[in-house]
């Protein structure tokens, strides 16, 4: 009997234990999320139907700020993301937590057409970003080799407003496509800059192709890149597209990168002024100058570096100045029919003080 009451107890005490466990651990857990998701989630998709559709993203995303406050996520396929709406959360992301977000989103286009993420442009923070973007900033972006190719900036400029005024010419003050215009300033000056030969010279209508398609898919969003388990079926044939224009492309920057070598080899190094970015990398590369690379070899360090600077520079550059044309045309007040003002003046002065400006 009493061994009977015994085991009684035991079982008692053993189901009494197993109960906390259970009850501790199907006690819900109340954590917070860290931001607040906004509404209108869908199942799978998330907020991507949504960003899909007439309304342009960012009054759809100023929407939903009005709505759930200056941060917010929103989820785009299986991933999340943060959406902030003021000036001081997004000095707290690029400055405190800088670190924290200094990954950057995988996507199709930018693993196939980015050289598997050599592109420091799109890869995230790690060791091979860290010396790509050094040796970025002290060799090419410096002051003293942006003021060494000022003679670049201001012949293209000179060229293109020639160009306009001989096109006004002769078809009698027929409309410009401006935007056009500012692209192709820009994409002579980077080229230029990078690989010595202006862009307009490049007679290769393959590469020009590659490089549009290039262009245009590092910006769009595949349906694969929000649900990465349909990307064997390739909708809409993206994917075979960008490997198309990424074979194509590297041919054409390969090519380039033996020419720079066979030059080099022939005629010796091009010293100042003369030389091009892929100089600096060839000697900063193959001569062992300088960083060292450990997660490429050194013709896809070359080659995927000069063309993050190309993606870089171009659109961004061309938005921009469109932007700004179309501000000052639409805008009688400030814009072009004040006489008095010079260009930057007009550009700066609605939004910050002059002095920032120096002009
Ligand atoms: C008005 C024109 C420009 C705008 C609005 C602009 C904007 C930006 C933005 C927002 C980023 C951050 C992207 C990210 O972290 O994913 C960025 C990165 C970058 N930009 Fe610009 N940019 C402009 C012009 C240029 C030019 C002319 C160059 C080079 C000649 C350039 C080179 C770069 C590079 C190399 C990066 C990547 C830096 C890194 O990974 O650390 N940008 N730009």
């Amino acid at each position: 009997m009493e061994e009977l009451f015994f085991s009684n107890s035991a079982l008692l005490a053993a189901a009494a234990v197993l109960l906390s466990v259970f009850l501790l651990l199907s006690k819900p857990r109340r954590r917070e999320p860290y931001v607040p998701e906004a509404k209108g989630a869908w199942p799978f998709i998330g907020h991507l139907h949504l960003l899909a559709g007439p309304v342009p993203s960012h009054l759809v995303l100023g929407k939903m700020a009005d709505r759930h406050g200056a941060i917010f996520a929103i989820r785009m396929g299986v991933h999340k993301a943060l959406v902030v709406n003021s000036w001081e959360i997004a000095r707290e992301c690029l400055t405190t937590n800088d670190k924290v977000l200094a990954t950057r989103p995988r996507s199709v286009a930018s693993e196939v057409l980015s050289y598997d993420y050599a592109m420091f442009a799109l890869a995230s923070y790690g060791e091979h970003w860290r010396s790509v973007r050094r040796m970025v900033m002290t060799e090419v972006l410096s002051n003293r080799r942006l003021a060494l190719l000022q003679h670049v900036r201001e012949s293209e400029v000179q060229a293109s407003i020639k160009g306009l005024y001989d096109h006004w010419k002769e078809n009698n003050g027929q409309p410009v496509e401006m935007k056009k215009v500012f692209g192709d300033i820009v994409l002579n000056i980077i080229f230029r800059m990078i690989v010595g030969k202006r862009y307009e010279d490049e007679k290769d209508e393959q590469a020009r192709k590659a490089l549009r398609v290039f262009f245009e898919s590092l910006g769009k969003f595949l349906l694969s890149d929000a649900l990465p388990y349909l990307r064997w079926l390739d909708i809409g044939g993206h994917e075979k597209e960008m490997r198309d224009a990424a074979r194509e492309l590297d041919r054409a920057v390969q090519g380039w990168l033996d020419e720079h070598r066979s030059r080099r080899k022939l005629e010796g190094k091009r010293k100042g002024e003369d030389e091009d970015f892929m100089d600096i990398m060839i000697s900063t590369i193959d001569e062992g100058r300088g960083e060292q690379f450990t997660d490429y070899d050194a013709d896809t360090v070359i080659k995927s570096t000069c063309m993050s600077l190309v993606l870089a520079a171009s659109d961004t550059s061309m938005v921009t100045m469109t932007w700004a044309l179309s501000l000052l045309l639409n805008n009688k007040a400030i814009g072009l029919t004040n006489l008095k003002a010079t260009p930057l003046w007009v550009l700066v002065k609605p939004r910050l003080p002059e002095h920032l400006y120096n002009v």
